[in-house]
């Protein structure tokens, strides 16, 4: 390492949250939950990585209350009274040591298969009825089911407020019901709900006015989003800064706080042209607070299947990532994989113990530690 990494650890206030330091916990699924109710071993999972120096825990993707809102088994739900109690632990975990927290409220949408929990006969959901562009195997969302959509977002943000949650995180990303209605092959309305690019970001927005008015004036609203869909990696919401300035003006209008850009590998330029990645963009288009993400402290990046970019140690990039901070290209940065590997990776970096940091293999997720 050629440079300080200082910088990584200076405070950042958001509104009323005073974090620690740059470092955030990207969402991650770890399916550990089973009867999807956060236990002991997800309290002691968040707690280390607080305890090892991360400034603000994202969790992993937490269902709100709507039956199609889950699609794999034993992810924790944000919704009724066990799961909420053992969210409430973990939170309090957190808190003892230091750290703050932000459930990420999820629905999975169209990507639901029959099966899974809370009702194995409940399809998928999608804006309309689009599992792909072009096949039509889900259930199309009626006006109703996207209103108990948004009422279920709002009232799982009160309840973050309530067990103590330092704010939410909406998941717009990854090709989930959001990204659903973002995505122009899988939104084919006409109503209010689609048509053009500010248009399919309405559902979003109502989102996001509904839990503003769920909260508090000053709740923390961060919002999640990608380009990228896990259907299709080759999709892209904007392909050009004007489209994605479209498309970022209304949710931003709407009450977002902060934005968490995802990205793959986060020294890759958004647009041609520019340097800047998709943080970078969305913080001179918006003005707002923006979180980074993707492939920070890998010893090889996240890549097609079965294409691997190899890099040079698990601290490679982390030069240019400071540099860019530094340049307030963006002003938190989120580590997903490295934190699987390394609970203590925020408190090793800051000591610059590189040495002592693992590498990340996929092996780990088979068990959570
Ligand atoms: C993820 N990711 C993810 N993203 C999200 O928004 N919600 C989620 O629930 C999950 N789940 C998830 C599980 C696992 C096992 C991995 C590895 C990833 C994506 C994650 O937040 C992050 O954007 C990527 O992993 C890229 O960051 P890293 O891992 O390269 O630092």
């Amino acid at each position: 390492m050629s440079v300080s990494t200082d910088s990584l650890f200076q405070p950042f206030s958001l509104g009323p949250l005073e974090l620690p330091n740059r470092v955030v916990m990207a969402p991650m699924t770890r399916t550990y939950s089973p009867g999807n109710v956060p236990n002991d071993l997800n309290v002691e999972y968040y707690r280390k990585r607080a305890a090892g120096g991360v400034g603000l825990i994202i969790t992993e993707g937490t269902c709100v209350g709507h039956a199609a809102a889950n699609g794999y088994p034993n992810v924790p739900f944000f919704y009724g009274e066990k799961p909420l109690a053992g969210w409430k632990k973990v939170v309090d975990a957190v808190h003892a040591e230091g750290g703050k927290i932000f459930p990420q409220l999820w629905h999975v949408g169209s990507v639901r298969r029959a099966g899974t929990e809370p009702d194995p006969d409940v399809p998928g959901h999608g804006p309309s009825g689009l599992v792909m562009p072009g096949k039509k195997r889900c259930h199309e969302m009626t006006e109703d089911d996207i209103q108990d959509v948004i009422k279920a977002f709002a009232q799982a943000a009160k309840d973050a407020m309530d067990i103590g949650c330092d704010g939410v995180e909406i998941h717009g990303a990854h090709g989930y019901l959001i990204d659903q209605f973002f995505w122009e092959g899988l939104n084919e309305r006409s109503d209010h709900w689609g048509g053009s690019i500010e248009k399919r970001a309405n559902f979003a927005v109502e989102i996001i006015k509904a839990v503003r008015a769920a909260t508090a004036p000053d709740f923390p609203i961060c919002l999640r989003f990608s380009q990228w869909k896990q259907q299709d990696y080759s999709i892209k919401l904007a392909n050009n800064p004007e489209e994605l300035e479209r498309f970022l003006k209304p949710l931003s209008d709407a009450g977002v706080d902060i934005f968490h850009c995802s990205t793959r590998r986060f020294w890759e330029p958004e647009f041609e042209g520019s340097d800047l990645n998709l943080a970078g963009w969305t913080k001179k288009i918006t003005g707002k607070p923006v979180i980074t993400v993707g492939s920070v402290g890998l010893d090889r990046a996240f890549s097609e299947p079965g294409q691997v970019e190899f890099l040079e140690g698990k601290i490679a990039k982390l030069d240019t990532l400071i540099e860019r901070l530094e340049k307030d290209e963006f002003d938190l940065v989120a580590v997903g994989r490295a934190l699987i590997a390394n609970p203590d990776w925020a408190k090793q970096v800051r000591e610059s113990a590189f040495d002592d940091l693992a590498a990340y293999v996929p092996e780990m997720l088979k068990e959570l530690v």
